[in-house]
Parts: C-alpha cells; structure tokens; sequence
C-alpha cells in the first residue's frame, strides 16, 4: 500500500543554501554591520553539571570548526561558566582564525548602572576579549528605571567595549521605554522566545521590530527538540526539561504540540527536507535570526545540515498553516 499524500502537499524542490553564510544576514541597525542570519547559544539549560559543561563544549568546538557565524552567551549561563569556555575556546584557536559574531547579556539581577559597567568588565575578562558585537539586557527588571541602564548601556557603547545594544524578552512597551532612554545609541536586537509551535512573544513584538530596524534574534527556534523530531515517538521529556521548556511541554498543551509537531514531521518527509530545515527557515524567511541549542557535536552537524536546506516556500506556508490551524 502507498503512504497516502495529503491534499496540498507541496513537491516543489528544496533550494540548497550555499553555506557559510547562508542569507547573507540582517542589517544591524543603522551602524553598516551585519547580523548574521543563524547562531549557536551556549546555554545548557540552566544547570551546569560536569557532564552539561563537557557536552557544551564538545558542541562549541564543532560549531566554531564548522564556522557558525554568531555565539551567543550570557554572564548566568552556569554562573559566567559558559562565557569562560567560549573564552578559553576562541583563545586556543590559532591566530588569525575566523572569530564569530559574538553576543553576551547582563542579568536582569545587574541592571543599576554600577551593577552593569561590573558586569561588561567581568564578562569580557571572562570572554577574554576587548569587547563583544552586542551586550544585551537579559530581561527587564521593573525595579530598576530602565533609563539607568540604558544610560549606563549608551556609555558602553560610546567606550567601543560593546559594539550594539541589544535586549531580550522586552515586550513593545519596554522597548519603547529603552529606546526613549538611548540619546544617541539605537537598540538593534530583541531576544525572545519564537518558534513554529510558540510564537506570541515573538508575533507581538515582529511589527514594531520590523518599523524600527531591530533584530529580532529566536531562542528555543527548535521547541527544545521537539522540531528536531525529539519526543514524537517513545522518547519523553524529563521532569527537567519540562521546568526550561515554557509552556511548550506542559501536560496541558503537549499531547496538542506533539500531534502537530509530527504532522511537520510527515510534510518534512513528503518535502524530503530535514525537520530542523523547516523550523529553522519558517523563521529566516520572516527576517528572523534562529539561535539554536545542542548538547552534542552530531546536533550541531545534523542542525547545519538542515540549514543548509531551504525547503521552498510552499512548504513553509503550509507548516505555518499545519500550526495556526491545528490540521494535518
Ligand atoms: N534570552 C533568553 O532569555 C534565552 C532563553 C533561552 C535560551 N536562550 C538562548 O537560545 C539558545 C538556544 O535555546 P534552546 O536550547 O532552548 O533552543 P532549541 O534549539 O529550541 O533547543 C535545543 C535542544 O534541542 C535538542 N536538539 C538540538 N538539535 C537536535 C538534533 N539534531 N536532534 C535531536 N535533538 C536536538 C537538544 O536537546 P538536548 O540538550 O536535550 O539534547 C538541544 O539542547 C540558548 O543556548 C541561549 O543561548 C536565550
């Protein structure tokens, strides 16, 4: 018996992405730089044990060998940990060797102005470098004015030690409240949580980030594995996972996520594109920046294997519409 096809399944042919770089990236602001178009994040999720740290850096060295073009990090990631590895890893290399794009945040826990200008100095001490490519702030603190820290952000930036100021997980209000506390600088990137199967932090920010030229970079882009075909099968998420994953694996919307996660599955099958290609550039064509995890070198392989795949634009409508409206 043939597998039967869905109605609209669409057999156009994946268009290979020539790879490094991909898309050529995004505009960073006004400053004439460019953001790249895909990254790796060394987050590990939050826990950070020996065999966390050994696997991050096994992911890391292969990233950097395979020329991922962006490294995102932050001061809390394994308590300023994850940035000492990145360090230790970018100062091993020879010199001369390709240096990504590098991003790293202050903690939502650091934003007085005294608490920021410690924090870029201990994270670049860590990061060993003279500066990085944007400092973001993790998360806003409603303790905190914002325009103490962004005041204190501009002067950064003025200095050279940052080269853009970004944030994360700012809703549009935040972000207009930072940006009317910038004299000078501009905000040029917004982190948040977006992917296929979670989207409203992202939908709700995309308009006003589109109008003023920010950024938006995309955490999770792979539902925590879900998009990669984790979880679909036998495999469960552990207790664990589930407290770092959001809402994407609690039991009330997981039997949902997981049916629709596998309808992508079977539409990736039909297409012959590789799951991760759709959850990847269901964001890239929408201007966004995915930022991947993986806590193994063989993630880091298969997930640029699957960028370097862009299935066409009819499958990316057609998962878009397999998500929106929950159908096969
Ligand atoms: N700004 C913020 O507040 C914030 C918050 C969260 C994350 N981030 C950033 O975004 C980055 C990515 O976040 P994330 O880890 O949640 O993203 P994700 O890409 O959605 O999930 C990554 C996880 O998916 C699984 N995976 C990846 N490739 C796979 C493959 N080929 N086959 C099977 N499983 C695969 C791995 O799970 P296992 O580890 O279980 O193997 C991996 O750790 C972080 O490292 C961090 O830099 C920022």
């Amino acid at each position: 018996m043939t597998a039967k096809r869905s109605k609209s399944a669409p057999r156009s042919r994946p268009v290979p992405v020539s790879r490094p770089p991909g898309p050529v990236g995004l505009p960073l602001g006004r400053s004439g730089k460019v953001h790249p178009p895909y990254g790796f994040g060394l987050w590990a999720l939050g826990r950070w044990t020996k065999e966390d740290e050994a696997r991050t850096r096994s992911s890391l060295l292969r990233a950097l060998e395979k020329g991922v073009p962006w490294l995102d990090t932050a001061e809390v990631y394994g308590s300023g940990r994850s940035e000492r590895m990145l360090g230790d890893a970018l100062s091993d290399r020879p010199a001369g060797a390709f240096v990504p794009f590098l991003t790293t945040k202050v903690s939502w826990e650091h934003l007085r102005a005294a608490q920021v200008r410690a924090s870029i100095q201990q994270s670049l001490h860590r990061l060993a470098r003279p500066s990085v490519d944007v400092y973001l702030v993790h998360a806003p603190d409603p303790h905190v004015p914002i325009g103490e820290t962004m005041g204190a952000m501009e002067l950064l930036w003025k200095s050279g030690k940052v080269g853009a100021i970004g944030v994360s997980n700012f809703t549009v209000p935040q972000l207009e409240a930072a940006q009317a506390a910038l004299p000078e600088a501009e905000i040029v990137v917004n982190q948040v949580r977006f992917n296929l199967l979670d989207r409203e932090e992202g939908e709700a920010i995309a308009p006003y980030c589109r109008k003023h030229g920010i950024v938006i970079e995309a955490y999770t882009p792979l539902a925590r594995g879900l998009l990669a075909g984790r979880y679909l099968d036998r495999e469960k998420p552990s207790a664990e996972l589930k407290r770092y994953a959001h809402s994407i694996l609690d039991e009330d919307h997981f039997a949902e996520l997981r049916d629709r996660a596998r309808s992508l599955r079977e539409l990736a099958r039909e297409a012959g594109v590789p799951l991760p290609s759709i959850a990847l550039h269901w964001l890239s064509r929408q201007g966004v920046a995915p930022l991947f995890g993986a806590s193994q070198g063989a993630q880091v392989d298969e997930l640029l294997e699957a960028w370097a795949v862009r299935p066409s634009d009819a499958v990316l409508d057609r998962a878009d519409a397999i998500v929106r409206e929950g159908r096969a």
